[in-house]
């Protein structure tokens, strides 16, 4: 009984080699799975009679995605890597030498393994699928493709863009692919057999296999291929390569940079050796920290995919028809959000002006996709259609299945909102807020039916963050939060269940941490400095720059609310209140906050300076230590997340690292907040928050729960309420 392969030969002597991993939705490559394949091609190579093998794959919509992630996960030394490396090498490289052509035929995700083993095939067929994309994403895990991927594409693609593929790890659409030369191919989905039969006839012809080869070579842009023959040009593209690698990673990922080296040791090299240097130098990333973290994250957020919706069982239906009320910055993302699933949208706001900035809001963030050619101008035309602005709750009727409040944050607003709503949607409509910060019972008290209110806050801005918090209240039934659950799911987000608390989970770590950031601001340190090192630290974005981003008056009514429930350790700085009281200092949108934004360059705001009192301290180190700096901002996110842990706000640290991840974009190759408050160990963090209690104050007092780690050695990830 075969585990994944099976072999037909066909009357006209064609051997269709079909993956079929059993009991999973999804080919993956395991080590059993590769030995599989390996007798397999013997069994191949050994039948004279066979004429030639076509690949393709058992699970509909799906190729391969790739090695076995649990099994990356569970590499324990660098000789058990190297030989992981080596053996899937050798097995490819048996593909890549049967004597009779080799076709892949992709039908839907082809990624990493899949995509080295498509390399390995002399030739490439791909659906026009818009779910058929190629790609080699490793570098997404902290590694290199190993099985001979750095080896094999540079002669497919060219190496410009074999450098391109395999650093960035992005996968490509199938219709990109063809043009790049690394399909040979596009066939439709419905004629799939007939027309990789017309395929193997025409390569069969010393003719058609040349028109097929030479393609691959002329779909390459003149200056590139100039570039490629001699060594000053390679020089070029590497440096070039390098730069841009170094750019994206900011130094904090190896793998881009490993891989380049690998292809410049062995481009035009013996395949022999380009695949050794390739392994060790696999086995090399896949001992790193790094990888080991990025792997971690990966299995995390499957895991949180899988999480059920609710304790119940309730399976909620899906959700056809929504509206969205107040179509501001976050109204006109949410409404873009249903109708880009397919949902039809009601966007409502008080006046005409305003619902019509919605709707641009949306029609941006369509424009987005259909510059980068995710959709068509057709296809936006068709989802704007699906959005209808109103000025009248009345014309919201019975039908909807769910509306989502996102108007001004403001507790007597909204319920005036919530209450009017109910009168004007059917009994078993569910009703979220996008509040950031508002506690969801009190706002349930304004509905005669609380059951089927909960709170469904999204990140800003609502088409590139993936999370979305849900936050039940007292109230709330659990089919209401499974359906909030499954919409946030069906909108392609990753939703985590959060407690109902001021700042639920992610603002409320974050808040203190730009608090802390203004406070070392007021203090006199330059705000270049400040988020240059927790840049540098790996947040995707300095303190003081995302709160321009976000607004000083958005992010001092979230600061407000924390201060109220929290008290002094959340103290909103003087400079915030201040700024945004005399309506001086907004941030982004008026071009003044912590920096001047002046034709899309940024610089320090000396009106900023001047508010503190210190200006003429900027430019010196203002008596205080990098080190101190990144503490100050870091330590007070973990000392925060310790207190939601041991308040249950979340289930678990893994849960928290996560939706820290994706809600702020935390540093991914340091594997999540917690996480690395583990590797930094409970005692030594809280030797440091002792020391900065002294020189700052109170609010750096550990939390309880990170005492009683220090003091027993615990972990967050071990300790029974983590
Ligand atoms: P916004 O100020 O851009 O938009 C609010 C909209 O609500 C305006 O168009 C206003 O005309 C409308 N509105 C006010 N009263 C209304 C009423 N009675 N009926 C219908 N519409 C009404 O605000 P934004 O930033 O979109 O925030 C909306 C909600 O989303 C707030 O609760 C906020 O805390 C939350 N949020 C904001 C984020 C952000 O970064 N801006 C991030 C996540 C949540």
């Amino acid at each position: 009984m075969s585990l994944a392969w099976t072999l037909d030969v066909d009357q006209d002597r064609i051997a269709w080699l079909r993956f079929d991993l059993a009991d999973e939705k999804v080919n993956k490559f395991t080590s059993a799975v590769m030995a599989e394949l390996d007798t397999t091609l013997d069994r191949i190579a050994a039948d004279t009679a066979i004429q030639a093998v076509v690949v393709h794959s058992g699970k509909p919509g799906s190729f391969i995605v790739g090695a076995d992630v649990a099994e990356l996960a569970a590499i324990g030394d660098a000789a058990d890597a190297r030989n992981k490396a080596q053996s899937g090498q050798s097995v490819f490289n048996k593909l890549a030498n049967l004597r009779v052509p080799t076709v892949a035929v992709i039908h839907g995700a082809c990624m990493g393994g899949g995509t080295e083993l498509a390399l390995a095939c002399r030739y490439r067929l791909a659906t026009d699928d818009p779910k058929t994309s190629i790609g080699l994403p490793e570098v997404k895990l902290g590694i290199l493709p190993g099985w001979g991927g750095t080896q094999r594409l540079p002669g497919v693609v060219g190496l410009a863009q074999a450098l391109t593929l395999i650093m960035s790890g992005s996968a490509q659409p199938s219709r990109k692919a063809y043009r790049l030369g690394l399909v040979d191919a596009l066939v439709a989905h419905a004629f799939l057999a007939e027309q990789t039969r017309r395929f193997l006839a025409r390569v069969g012809s010393v003719k058609g296999r040349q028109t097929v080869l030479g393609r691959r070579w002329r779909v390459r842009p003149v200056l590139v291929r100039f570039l490629e023959k001699t060594p000053p040009g390679r020089a070029i593209i590497y440096r070039q390569a390098a730069k841009q690698a170094q750019h994206r990673s900011k130094g904090h990922y190896p793998a881009p940079i490993e891989a380049l080296e690998v292809i410049r040791q062995s481009f035009k090299g013996p395949l022999a050796s380009g695949l050794a240097a390739e392994a060790e130098a696999f086995a090399r990333l896949a001992l790193s920290s790094v990888s080991r973290n990025l792997v971690w994250v990966f299995q995390a957020s499957q895991r949180l995919k899988k999480t059920p919706p609710s304790p119940s069982d309730h399976r909620p239906q899906p959700v056809r028809n929504a509206a969205v009320i107040g179509a501001g910055v976050m109204g006109g993302g949410i409404a873009w959000a249903l109708s880009h699933a397919g949902l039809r949208v009601w966007l409502a706001d008080i006046a005409w002006p305003a619902a019509a900035k919605g709707m641009a809001t949306a029609a941006g963030m369509f424009q987005a996709l259909v510059k980068r050619k995710k959709i068509t101008a057709g296809q936006m035309d068709v989802a704007m259609c699906r959005i209808t602005p109103t000025t009248d709750l009345g014309k919201l009727g019975g039908q909807l299945d769910l509306v989502i409040e996102a108007v001004v944050e403001d507790m007597a607003v909204k319920k005036q909102v919530l209450r009017q709503l109910e009168s004007h949607v059917g009994p078993d409509t569910v009703i979220c807020t996008n509040t950031s910060s508002l506690s969801i019972g009190e706002m349930a008290s304004a509905l005669e039916r609380p059951s089927r209110f909960v709170g469904l806050h999204f990140f800003n801005p609502v088409n590139r963050m993936p999370l979305v918090e849900v936050i039940p209240g007292e109230e709330t039934s659990p089919q209401t939060v499974a359906c909030a659950v499954a919409v946030a799911r069906q909108l392609g987000k990753t939703p985590v269940v959060v407690r109902d608390s001021a700042g639920f989970l992610v603002n409320r770590i974050l808040l203190p941490y730009i608090n802390e950031s203004i406070r070392m601001f007021e203090e006199g340190v330059a705000p270049q400095r400040i988020d240059q090192l927790v840049e540098a630290f790996g947040m995707p974005m300095g303190p003081l720059a995302l709160a321009d981003e976000v607004g000083w008056d958005v992010g001092l009514k979230v600061a407000q609310v924390l201060e109220d429930a929290f008290g002094q350790r959340m103290r909103v700085p003087d400079l915030l209140r201040t700024a945004v009281t005399s309506g001086t200092l907004l941030g982004k949108k008026n071009g003044s906050g912590f920096y001047v934004y002046r034709r899309g360059k940024r610089k320090p705001n000396p009106q900023a300076a001047e508010l503190t009192g210190k200006s003429e301290q900027r430019g010196d180190d203002a008596g205080v230590l990098d080190q101190q700096i990144v503490d100050r901002a870091i330590l007070t996110m973990v000392n925060e997340a310790a207190r939601c842990l041991e308040e249950a706000i979340v289930p678990n640290a893994e849960v928290l690292d996560m939706a820290m991840l994706l809600g702020t974009g935390f540093a991914p190759f340091r594997g999540g907040l917690l996480r690395w408050s583990d590797q930094l160990g409970a005692a030594h963090i809280v030797k440091r928050l002792h020391g900065l209690a002294l020189i700052c104050g109170d609010r750096f007092q550990p939390a309880p729960m990170l005492e009683r780690l220090a003091a027993s050695n615990g972990r967050f990830y071990q300790d029974p309420a983590g």
